[in-house]
């Protein structure tokens, strides 16, 4: 990455991953387990999240440092009340994407796009209604996303779907994931089980590695590599030779991308992580409320950045700990 502010790694800060919001209308058992959040879980008072003109600032100051990327994510990104208008109102980027669980995008997707989203990109774990509610614990239906996929494509959206795998739970779905995905020309990533947050019993034995997955794939299609298209791309993209979609592998446990990851995360509240795995953020929230100007602003990232040693995946595979970290489901993945 030639251009931008670069952290102590020489990495550039270019992708912005911004969350709206911490709730969600799932309990994916990897990432909002229901006994922890639950009844009694509190989740952020609205008084408490960034307005939709403070996230506008805070996003004029990310882009003026030279981000071109951007992503929103939640919780659920959709439960945010008015979501349409916030994507109208921010500042332009090259891109701008959503991860999202789809079942509110049927009524969602065409005014998004109107107001200038670019692509969405819907996970979804399973074909079959068993696997699926059980494990996002929900009442919806696999056709409920399904159809969120569709509205969003009928209304110009470019989408991704996202599978994480997990052994012995959905990993026996993932060649009819893949024929799924290809017959209707989808750019399905297969995701490895990560252990993100500290409350979802991760277990190295849960992970599929990406060479299975891999060989997999290419033991029932022929399958040509395709190369990056931006700097720092999370997912090994292939393409079937006898098609038209792509399939993508993402290794975070197995081949970690830290080297290449020039991703900052902003919480909710206004918060700055500069990893998905750190512990803590910094408050920009405070200085967004309490008058600090645009310069101040910019100031106070570009020294945040500039300090980022992070490498937490690398990390790992090199047999460290992880220590205490953020939620999956606070920072948006
Ligand atoms: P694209 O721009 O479409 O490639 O999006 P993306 O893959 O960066 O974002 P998405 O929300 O679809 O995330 C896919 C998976 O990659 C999720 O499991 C994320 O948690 C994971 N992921 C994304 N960024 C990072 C990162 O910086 N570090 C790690 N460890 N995982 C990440
Ligand atoms: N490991 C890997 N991916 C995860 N996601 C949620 N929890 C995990 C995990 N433990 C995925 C979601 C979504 C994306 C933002 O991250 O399914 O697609
Ligand atoms: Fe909700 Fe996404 Fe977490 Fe599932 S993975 S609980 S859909 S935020
Ligand atoms: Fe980036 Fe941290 Fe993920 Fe490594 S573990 S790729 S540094 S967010």
């Amino acid at each position: 990455p030639a251009s931008g502010h670069v952290d102590r790694l020489g990495r550039a800060l270019t992708d912005l991953r911004l969350s709206v919001t911490d709730r969600c209308n799932f309990r994916c058992r990897y990432c909002m387990p229901r006994e922890l959040f639950g009844a009694d879980h509190t989740f952020l008072e609205r008084d408490e999240l960034l307005t939709f003109e403070e996230m506008t600032r805070l996003l004029e100051v990310f882009k003026s440092l030279g981000v071109r990327k951007v992503r929103l994510t939640g919780g659920e990104p959709l439960l945010r009340r008015g979501l349409p208008a916030l994507v109208g109102m921010l500042p332009k980027f090259d891109d701008l994407a959503m991860t999202t669980n789809g079942v509110l995008l049927p009524r969602l997707a065409t005014p998004l796009a109107e107001a200038g989203l670019h692509r969405v990109t819907v996970s979804l774990d399973a074909l079959d209604d068993e696997t699926f509610q059980k494990l996002a614990d929900t009442p919806m239906r696999v056709a409920d996303v399904v159809a969120g996929i569709d509205a969003a494509r009928e209304a110009g959206l470019a989408v991704k779907v996202n599978t994480v795998l997990q052994r012995g739970v959905n990993d026996d779905q993932l060649e009819q994931m893949a024929e799924w995905a290809r017959e209707r020309g989808l750019t399905l990533r297969f995701i490895e089980y990560m252990d993100v947050g500290t409350t979802n019993g991760w277990r190295r034995e849960k992970v599929v590695p990406a060479v299975e997955i891999r060989d997999r794939l290419a033991a029932r299609w022929s399958l040509a590599p395709v190369q990056p298209e931006v700097y720092g791309e999370v997912a090994s993209r292939y393409r079937y030779i006898d098609g038209v979609a792509e399939v993508g592998i993402i290794s975070s446990v197995t081949r970690p991308f830290c080297r290449t990851c020039t991703r900052a995360r902003i919480s909710s509240i206004g918060e700055l992580y500069t990893c998905l795995f750190a512990a803590s953020g910094t408050d920009l929230r405070q200085l967004v409320r309490g008058g600090g100007d645009n310069q101040r602003l910019a100031e106070a990232i570009k020294q945040v950045w500039g300090l980022r040693t992070d490498r937490a995946s690398e990390l790992r595979s090199e047999g460290g700990l992880l220590g205490p970290r953020v939620e999956m489901s606070y920072i948006g993945g």
